[in-house]
């Protein structure tokens, strides 16, 4: 993303909300170059197929954004709705850039996000913006380590988000899996830079036996993807 522009949260129809992610996505690409340097001797395996998350970073990213990009956002924003799901699930707040997405979503559907975030800092930044946004009452952040706060959660389950550390995705997959709803949608971001940190995963969902229809969501040119809602 190289400008943060207007246009982009169009989709949202909520001028607070816009202001909110304008505000935070500003603040996300200050450090991109910062975080593209420190990821310099990775970026060759990212490219070509996928690099394991080894965790020795994971104090730098106390401060760091690292957030879905504004298309990805829409795009959340639409399946939740095309669902119409209430009940939404986040692995992975940061400072709730996605979690802004999905919480209209719930707010428009009559439903709830639970999210979860164990770095305290950015736990309590993103409680702020959610309630900047006016979306707070729709929104429960639960601090702490995804493995122990999301044991919490209850079915049926419509969404699911996996943006925490790659390598905990099937951990907290495995997790949710009894709670999910039939015809439930699970997304879990930077499939293709960590791809072997996440292969048991994707080896399960792509298994048809296991219950799932599982692909990477790419296309190759745009697509407008409209849902009727009135
Ligand atoms: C890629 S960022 C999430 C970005 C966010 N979804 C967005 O779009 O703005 C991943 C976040 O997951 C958090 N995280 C990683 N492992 C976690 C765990 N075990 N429990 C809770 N949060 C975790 C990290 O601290 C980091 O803030």
């Amino acid at each position: 993303m190289a400008k943060v522009t207007p246009e982009l949260f169009h989709v949202l129809n909520d001028p607070k909300l816009e202001a909110v992610l304008a505000r935070l996505y500003n603040e996300a690409v200050k450090q991109i170059w910062p975080v593209m340097w420190r990821l310099l001797p990775q970026l060759p395996k990212m490219i070509r197929g996928g690099a394991d998350w080894d965790n020795k970073d994971n104090a730098y990213y106390e401060d760091k954004y690292i957030p879905i990009v504004p298309a990805q956002g829409a795009f959340l924003y639409m399946q939740a709705c095309a669902l119409k799901a209430k009940n939404i699930v986040e692995f992975g707040t940061s400072f709730g850039i996605s979690t802004l997405y999905l919480a209209k979503a719930a707010k428009d559907n009559g439903g709830k996000v639970i999210t979860t975030e164990y770095v305290p800092k950015k736990a309590a930044t993103a409680q702020q913006n959610f309630d900047q946004a006016g979306l707070a009452d729709y929104i429960q952040i639960l601090e702490g380590d995804a493995l122990e706060t999301l044991k919490e959660v209850e079915g049926e389950i419509d969404l699911v988000l996996l943006d925490g550390w790659p390598d905990l995705v099937f951990e907290v997959f495995k997790l949710l899996e009894p709670k999910l709803k039939t015809g439930a949608v699970i997304m879990v971001d930077d499939v293709e830079g960590f791809t072997p940190a996440m292969q048991d995963y994707l080896d399960y969902v792509r298994s048809p036996d296991n219950g799932y229809i599982s692909s990477v969501v790419k296309p190759d040119k745009g697509m407008e993807f409209t849902i009727k809602v009135k």
